[in-house]
C-alpha cells in the first residue's frame, strides 16, 4: 500500500489525521519543517519539507498515494507545489473552508478563503483527483481565544456574545479527512463540515464553565474595544475577518450540516464533549497546551 503523505502533520487537524490513518492501518508519511521536533508516533515516516521551497517536497512525494494538503504558508509557491503534487500523487484531499456556502458568516471578506479558493482552482487545473473538505469554525479556536482569560479569572471579555457558530471538533474533521484519504468513492466530492449545533459565543463560554465546574461570565465588548485590545498581539486582517463574520451572523442560527455523520457513520461531537475533553486547558491549575501559544 502506498503511504499517505500528510502535510500540516504537526498541526491541530493533521496530527489527528495521522493518528486516525494509523488506526485504520494506513501507512503514513508526515511532512514537517522540523522532523526532530515533530513528536509523531514511531510508526510514522517523518520527512522534512517546506511548502515555501517546492523542490524540498520531492522526497516526501516519491511513492506517495494520496496527499492531505494543509496550507498555512504564504501563497507564492502554491502553483509550483500543486504542480509537483499532480506529477507524483494520485489524489489530494485539501483542507479548505466553506467559502462557497451562502450563509452570511462565510461570505465576509476573508483573505484565507481567497487563498483556499486559489488553491482549489490550481488543484482542479492540475487534473488531480481531489476531495475538498470545508470545516467551519474549529472548536479549538476558543482555547486560543479564551484559555488564558478562563485560567486567570471568571470572565471572558469578548465581542458579539450573541453571534452563533457551530464549532467543529478537530477530531471529526480528521475523521472525515482520514476516511476520504483511504476509502474509495470520495473523489470529486466537496464536504462542508460543522459541529452538530448552533451555539452563541456566550453559550459556548458557559459550556466551558460547566465542563470545568466554574461559572464563567461573558462580558460584552464593543468591536472597537476588541480591536483596540487585540491591536498588539493579533494581525489586523484576522481581527477584521472575525468581527465581520460575527457581526454578519447576528440574529441567525449558524449553518449546520450532518456531513460528518454521513461520511464516517457517527455523529459529530458536541461542543460540550469537546469542552469536557479539553477541560485541562481551561482549569486554573491546568497545563498550558502548546496550541494556545502557536495558533
Ligand atoms: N481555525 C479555523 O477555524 C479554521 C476553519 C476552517 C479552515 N481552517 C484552515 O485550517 C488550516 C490550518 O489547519 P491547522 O489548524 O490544523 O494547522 P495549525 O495547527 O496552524 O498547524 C500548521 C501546520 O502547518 C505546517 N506548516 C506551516 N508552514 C509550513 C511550511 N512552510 N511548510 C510545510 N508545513 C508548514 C506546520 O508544520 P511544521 O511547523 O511542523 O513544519 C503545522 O503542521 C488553515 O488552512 C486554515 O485556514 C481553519
Amino acid at each position: 500500500m502506498h503511504p499517505v503523505l500528510v502535510t500540516g502533520a504537526t498541526g491541530r487537524v493533521g496530527r489527528e489525521v495521522v493518528t486516525q490513518l494509523l488506526t485504520a492501518g494506513v501507512p503514513v508519511r508526515a511532512l514537517t519543517r522540523r522532523p526532530d521536533a515533530a513528536g509523531l508516533p514511531a510508526a510514522v515516516e517523518v520527512v522534512a519539507g517546506d511548502l515555501t521551497v517546492p523542490e524540498s517536497l520531492d522526497a516526501a512525494l516519491r511513492g506517495a498515494g494520496a496527499v492531505f494538503l494543509v496550507w498555512t504558508a504564504p501563497p507564492a509557491t502554491a502553483p509550483a507545489v500543486v504542480e509537483r503534487l499532480a506529477s507524483h500523487a494520485r489524489r489530494v484531499v485539501f483542507l479548505s473552508s466553506p467559502h462557497r456556502t451562502p450563509h452570511p458568516f462565510f461570505q465576509q471578506p476573508n483573505p484565507m478563503a481567497v487563498l483556499h479558493a486559489d488553491i482549489e482552482r490550481l488543484i482542479a487545473a492540475g487534473g488531480l483527483a481531489s476531495t475538498i473538505i470545508r470545516p467551519g469554525m474549529f472548536a479549538s479556536n476558543v482555547q486560543f481565544w479564551w484559555g488564558q482569560m478562563i485560567r486567570n479569572g471568571d470572565v471572558v471579555r469578548w465581542p458579539y456574545g450573541a453571534a452563533e457558530t457551530a464549532p467543529i471538533d478537530e477530531r471529526d474533521i480528521a475523521a472525515v479527512a482520514a476516511r476520504v484519504l483511504y476509502a474509495d468513492g470520495h473523489a470529486g466530492r466537496d464536504y462542508v463540515l460543522t459541529g452538530p449545533e448552533s451555539l452563541s459565543q456566550a453559550e459556548q463560554v458557559s459550556i466551558i464553565g460547566a465542563a470545568i465546574g466554574r461559572r464563567i461570565r461573558f462580558e460584552e465588548l464593543s468591536p472597537e474595544v476588541f480591536r483596540r485590545e487585540t491591536a498588539d498581539g493579533w494581525p489586523a486582517p484576522v481581527v477584521d475577518m472575525l468581527l465581520a463574520a460575527w457581526g454578519a451572523t447576528i440574529g441567525r442560527p449558524a449553518f449546520v450540516t450532518c456531513t460528518v455523520s454521513d461520511v464516517v457513520g457517527s455523529p459529530a461531537r458536541t461542543f460540550r464533549q469537546w469542552a469536557t475533553d479539553h477541560a485541562d486547558a481551561f482549569a486554573k491549575t491546568g497545563r498550558v497546551p502548546e496550541s494556545d501559544e502557536t495558533e
